[in-house]
């Protein structure tokens, strides 16, 4: 068994997708922890109605990123972390941090990377006049929102489309996309190796998929 960590920051949805997958599919991988930089975060909450072992670790308690990069990686290192998943993680993580688990931690990033990186995704695609959005899954780097690309989906923007608009549509393919692109990875279907990617030939690791046509 494979023991994975989510890290969340928020509402937690992608991980209820994930933790949804990895029972349902019956995945050789265990939830082992899932760990919140906010104590009040809805999505630890979602973790205890799940009867995941759940972890505040507030970083307003912590002097500065360092040390609670350092008290991060404690937390994940007892759970005994094979993966860490970051699942609407707020904070920026530290290069010595990002290295520690270099080719076994996963980010999604709601747009299709290399575009739009960082924060306010939908409406600076809205406001660029795209006629897609999408999301993204790929292995954290020290860059932010620039690691290796694990799979992507499409999703068509409408007419009349606003920002809350165009991330519901876009949360619902996130939902099936992380799930899927983890597995690959636990799997070995998708590796990391010298700073690429290296995938099992045939993987659909791009999709487009459009949710109002089901
Ligand atoms: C998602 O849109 C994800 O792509 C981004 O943060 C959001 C987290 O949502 N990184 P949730 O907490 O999983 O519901």
């Amino acid at each position: 068994m494979q023991r994975l960590v989510i890290l969340v920051s928020g509402r937690g949805s992608n991980l209820g997708a994930i933790a949804r997958a990895c029972r349902d599919e019956a995945w050789p991988a265990t939830i082992a922890a899932v760990i919140s930089n906010r104590p009040d975060a809805a999505g630890l909450a979602l973790a205890r109605e799940l009867g995941l072992p759940a972890v505040a670790l507030d970083h307003r308690a912590h002097p500065d990123r360092a040390a609670f990069d350092t008290a991060l990686a404690d937390a994940i290192d007892a759970a005994g972390a094979d993966w860490v998943v970051l699942a609407g993680f707020m904070r920026i993580l530290g290069e010595p941090f990002v290295q520690r688990y270099a080719g076994r931690m996963l980010n999604i990033h709601p747009s299709l990377l290399p575009a739009f990186p960082g924060l306010h995704t939908h409406r600076r695609a809205l406001d660029a006049g795209c006629t897609l959005a999408g999301a993204t899954v790929h292995f954290v780097t020290p860059t932010l929102d620039h690691g290796p690309i694990v799979a992507q989906v499409a999703v068509p923007v409408r007419p009349g489309d606003d920002e809350a608009s165009l991330a519901a549509r876009v949360l619902v393919a996130e939902h099936r996309l992380y799930p899927q692109a983890l597995r690959w990875c636990l799997e070995g279907r998708v590796r990391l190796r010298d700073g690429g990617i290296v995938a099992e030939p045939g993987l659909e690791r791009g999709r487009f998929v459009d949710p109002a046509a089901g």
